[in-house]
């Protein structure tokens, strides 16, 4: 089977790419399932029914979100009443939510379409993090043998800032998941590779939305705030919209990876 996995969604220009975009991905690489992180589809802060509604309407199957989570309050309803939303899987127990679901897909192989499970993880790192979580590679590590009762193809979104911490986790799930893919950081890296147990990895997918700024807000604020240490007001960008991810092709049987494909596709 082939997925989409699509980097942080940010605002309404990155709402408006994955829309434009996906249609013409689906098609190009054969898509039988897609994931995207929302965590800053609301105004570049966090996520709300109606965003989240915006990007399954395009055509993404599952919603992973980050430390953004909670920048929005209507993200309870989310919470609530979405299976198709995830949140960072170590929170405390009893916190709303769910931090993996198991999803149906249709996939394709060599006998045509056969029916099959997803199971997808949000995990959240915790080296330079706010708020302090659970420990994400123990309780990583329990989720996925759980999962594993149920399938073998097995996505993970980890949602972390250092590098080390990402590919120290890509390397503790090697063997055991399908992929895992970075977020967060909003820059996306070149170091996509199968691991040597048949893990795809890539420490950071990037961001979709406006890259002519900072992470995907205006320059001018970002930069007032490093010259003067003033809180500002950090508004979503405008220009060079780019739809970032990565193509990952699994084998069906053995949920390992074949390949892994960088995405950077521009709106024009
Ligand atoms: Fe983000
Ligand atoms: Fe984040």
């Amino acid at each position: 089977m082939k997925l989409l996995f699509i980097g942080d969604i940010v605002g309404q220009p990155g709402r408006y790419a994955v829309k434009t975009l996906l249609p013409k991905l689906r098609e190009q690489h054969a898509l039988d399932f897609v994931i995207a992180n929302g965590e800053n589809s609301s105004g570049g802060s966090g996520i709300t029914p109606r965003t989240a509604g915006e990007i399954f309407d395009a055509g993404v199957d599952v919603i992973t979100s980050g430390d953004h989570l909670w920048d929005q309050k209507e993200v309870m309803e989310l919470l609530a009443n979405e299976k198709r939303f995830l949140r960072p899987l170590n929170y405390p127990a009893g916190t709303p939510g769910q931090g993996s679901g198991l999803f149906e897909v249709q996939s394709l192989n060599s006998k045509g379409y056969s029916p099959g499970l997803i199971a997808v993880l949000n995990v959240q790192g915790r080296t330079f993090m706010q708020p302090p979580l659970d420990n994400p590679f123990l309780l990583a590590a329990d989720e996925v043998k759980r999962l594993r009762e149920r399938t073998k193809i097995i996505f993970v979104d980890f949602h972390a800032e250092a590098t080390s911490e990402k590919i120290a986790f890509g390397r503790f799930l090697d063997g055991e998941v399908s992929a895992v893919v970075g977020t967060h950081t909003h820059v996306q890296t070149a170091d996509e590779q199968i691991l040597p147990r048949g893990t795809a990895y890539l420490t950071d997918a990037g961001f979709t939305g406006p890259h002519d700024g900072c992470l995907g807000r205006e320059i001018e604020p970002v930069m007032k705030k490093f010259l003067t240490g003033m809180p500002q007001r950090f508004e979503v960008a405008k220009n060079r919209v780019l739809l970032h991810g990565a193509v990952i092709e699994i084998d069906d049987a053995s949920g390992q990876a074949i390949r892994i494909q960088r995405v950077s596709q521009s709106l024009i």
